[in-house]
């Protein structure tokens, strides 16, 4: 296992700097692709620790983690809390059905009370787009974007890429990128803050992403993204080696976008019979929560061999450990990354 807090010192990262010089987690957009790499390798090691019967060290010991979630959550938030706690952390969760937001509180004066306890990293999901940004620019710490609206969710791209690469590189098919892989991206794209992260993500890990969705619940701007666009999901199939399956987001929706669930089925669903349409061997990936019999059956959800959605679940624990662990060097003094700016208007 490499030393905690020791930079990689693979070729790939840019010589004379930190290889992660940000302070928050925002979005993948905000980063590089040499970044995207490193967080990936710095969670390999804490994927091998996830799998021994002991599973705690002590690099983060003192620090007190908060995850503020305003949106309901299982697995974003019991990661966050077993990575936090498996790094030695001190861990405390701040619902906001529970919280004072319930009588009126803003968000400014949220983030303001969360400062003055004096974290030592902030994890949040938000319903709106950008309320993440708007709390990291109000606080001293470090935040971690958990899901802000239809915007990003960067741990979640990570967690996938974490998930996709184990996976190739199982079978010998896939190197430090995904260079030479045909992923599709299929379901609510419009209102995706894991599709939109995820294209960002994979596209500059070399992958050719293909979007699939109904007219209404695809957005142009994927194209400038650089992915392709699909309203056929047995056309977006053709040649896939791996495909990534995603829930109507109701919740965000403001009016009807499909005739129903049924007929959303019919042309959208993965079925094992449409599954087939894909190279003989591509990998099924689903986010979750899943609505099985709606974007994606039981026996292909559940399909041996092919499907890694439990094993997503598995590397967000490593993935999330591997954020927690980069970004609060600053503040324990690792080497190297103490001469970072204690500002909140870096990177
Ligand atoms: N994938 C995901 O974000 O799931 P939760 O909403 O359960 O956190």
């Amino acid at each position: 296992m490499a030393a905690t807090g020791t930079p990689s010192a693979a070729s790939r990262y840019p010589a004379g700097g930190l290889a992660f010089p940000h302070r928050d987690l925002l979005g993948i957009g905000r980063l590089e692709r040499h970044e995207i790499l490193y967080l990936l390798d710095e969670a390999e090691q804490w994927v091998e620790l996830n799998r021994r019967s002991a599973k705690r060290v002590d690099a983060l010991t003192g620090l007190t983690i908060i995850n503020a979630f305003f949106e309901n959550s299982t697995r974003t938030l019991l990661s966050f809390e077993i990575a936090g706690k498996r790094l030695g952390a001190d861990v405390v969760n701040m619902h906001a059905a529970t919280s004072s937001v319930k009588k009126g509180e803003t968000l400014i004066d949220t983030a303001i009370t969360l400062n003055a306890m004096r974290a030592d990293a902030i994890v949040i999901r938000h319903a709106s787009s950008g309320a993440v940004a708007l709390i990291a620019d109000k606080v001293d710490c470090p935040v971690l974007n958990a899901g802000d609206g239809s915007h990003e969710h960067p741990t979640q791209a990570l967690l996938d890429a974490l998930t996709l690469r184990h996976a190739l590189r199982a079978r010998g098919q896939a190197g430090d990128d995904f260079t030479g892989q045909t992923i599709v991206i299929c379901g609510d794209i419009l209102h995706s803050r894991v599709a939109r992260s995820n294209i960002l993500c994979l596209t500059a890990l070399g992958a050719n992403v293909r979007v699939c969705a109904p007219p209404a619940l695809l957005p142009a701007a994927v194209e400038a993204m650089g992915a392709t666009p699909f309203h056929s999901f047995d056309t977006a199939l053709a040649g896939a080696d791996v495909v990534m399956m995603l829930r109507l987001q109701t919740e965000r929706m403001a009016g009807q976008f499909i005739p129903s669930p049924r007929e959303y089925h019919h042309l959208y669903g993965l079925t094992l019979k449409r599954l087939k349409l894909a190279e003989p061997d591509a990998l099924v990936m689903h986010p979750g929560p899943m609505n099985r019999g709606v974007e994606i059956d039981s026996d292909v959800a559940d399909l041996l061999d092919r499907s890694i959605i439990t094993r997503q679940v598995e590397m967000g624990v490593a993935m999330r450990m591997a954020c927690l662990d980069v970004l609060t060097r600053r503040q324990r003094g690792v080497e190297g990354w103490n001469d970072l700016p204690t500002s909140g208007k870096w990177p």
